[in-house]
């Protein structure tokens, strides 16, 4: 079993997905534009061949020295997890003739507007929506949606340049500030709660299948820095409004032709009760989702994802044992962590039920929270009654303040 895998080095947790192909006994190729000897350790260990290219973004660039570099030897599977390369990866396969999802396919995980139309054509609920070039398209979207209504980038990512307008002087200033952009995309706003559904599928029919809610919105967290935004994975997922999302995303899959792999979809729970669509990507939630999903479990996603994608087999009990939740921390201040309050009360409180503690510490210099989602760092921890577990994060998210001064 001969896998090609885009890029086994970044994002970070690409080095996790490297190791459990290897754990799974593939033979892992790796292609990336991180120098050799500046891999990590595990991925070192997992890869059979690696080959550095210049432009890893240079899609007919690395599709020519990749076909160099292989010629001669089968390969079975080409894979990526990385939102910026699930195309790149699409094309490879239809180059050489490898099995998994098409380009077409893949489009509709990537082009938001082709998304929707797809979802839509198969009847499911998704916001109304516009794409607008000029500004006099946008003033159009805006009479056919009315307020409040997102203005947001055909294919954003993290929330970037996306906005809630609720009236024509604050449209006035988003037009300006989306004016770099050459296209958005209008859509209704859909009041209500976020949620993710992710799963691991074979041929589009789920393995493992995993919802978290968002406290508060992405949206939200976002546009205020003195949020902590919550990420909470939902054990207990036969709730009715949680079974609604799951059958809406199963349908979702379906409707976009979904093949092997992961997936990540955000859904509202609006206040009439109904499951709205809202995006989906064919590969892994970032932000440490993966992380949450293995402890809401204590199984390895990492290593069951590289064995359904290449053995087409799920191997580990997947029985929801707890609540996982993440909190992000932002510090006061600028520059370098100067000291933490009430971290260690938050752990004498909550002891075993706190599982990582990633926040930076004093010394160490701020990270830009419009950047990363990581923001300066995070807590993991884990319950299996939900109640308790959202209040051990917003625990964590009111008492504990970082500062940078
Ligand atoms: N139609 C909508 N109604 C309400 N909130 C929305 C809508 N579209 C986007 N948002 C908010 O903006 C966030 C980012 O939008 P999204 O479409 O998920 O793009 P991104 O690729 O940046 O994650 C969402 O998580 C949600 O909080
Ligand atoms: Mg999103």
């Amino acid at each position: 079993m001969r896998v090609l895998f885009l890029q086994p080095n970044y994002p970070p947790e690409m080095q996790d997905y490297t190791r459990g192909l290897a754990e799974v006994g593939a033979e892992v190729y790796g292609i990336g534009d991180t120098p050799p000897q500046a891999l990590a350790p595990k991925v070192k260990a997992a890869l059979k061949a690696y080959l550095q290219v210049p432009r890893i973004m240079d899609e007919d660039d690395v599709i020519a020295r990749a076909s160099n570099w292989l010629r001669g030897q089968e390969i079975d599977h080409v894979f990526s997890n990385w939102e910026p390369l699930v195309i790149l990866a699409a094309r490879m396969r239809e180059r050489w003739g490898i099995p998994g999802m098409s380009v077409d396919v893949v489009r509709g995980f990537r082009d938001k507007d082709l998304m929707k139309a797809r979802v839509r054509a198969a009847g499911l609920r998704t916001p109304r929506s516009r794409r607008a070039r000029t500004k006099s398209e946008v003033w159009a979207a805006r009479d056919e949606i009315g307020y409040p209504m997102i203005v947001k980038p055909i294919a954003g990512a993290g929330s970037a340049d996306t906005y809630r307008v609720d009236s024509d002087a604050e449209l006035e200033k988003v037009l300006a500030l989306t004016a770099h952009l050459p296209e958005v995309n209008c859509e209704e706003y859909i009041d209500g709660e976020e949620f993710t559904y992710d799963t691991i599928c074979i041929d589009g029919r789920p393995v493992y299948e995993n919802c978290a809610q968002y406290l508060p919105k992405p949206l939200e967290a976002r546009s205020q820095e003195w949020i902590s935004p919550v990420v909470i994975t939902v054990r207990d997922m036969n709730q009715p409004h949680i079974r609604k999302g799951v059958e809406l995303g199963r349908a979702v899959l379906r409707a976009l032709g979904m093949g092997d792999g992961f997936t990540h979809m955000e859904w509202f729970y609006n206040r009439k009760g109904e499951a709205v669509f809202g995006e989906i990507a064919c590969r892994p939630g970032g932000a440490h989702l993966v992380d949450q999903m293995n402890f809401t479990s204590d199984i390895d996603l990492f290593r069951e994802w590289a064995r359904v994608v290449c053995w087409r087999r799920f191997e580990a009990d997947a029985t929801r044992k707890y609540n996982v939740g993440i909190i992000f921390k932002r510090a006061k201040g600028r520059g370098r962590i100067t000291r933490i309050e009430g971290l260690e009360e938050w752990k004498r409180r909550w002891g075993p039920w706190v599982v990582v503690d990633a926040l930076l510490r004093p010394g160490q210099v701020r990270r830009d929270w419009r950047q990363t989602l990581l923001s300066d760092g995070f807590l993991i921890c884990r319950h299996p009654d939900w109640n308790l577990a959202k209040e051990m994060c917003f625990d964590a998210a009111i008492r504990i303040t970082m500062y940078a001064e």
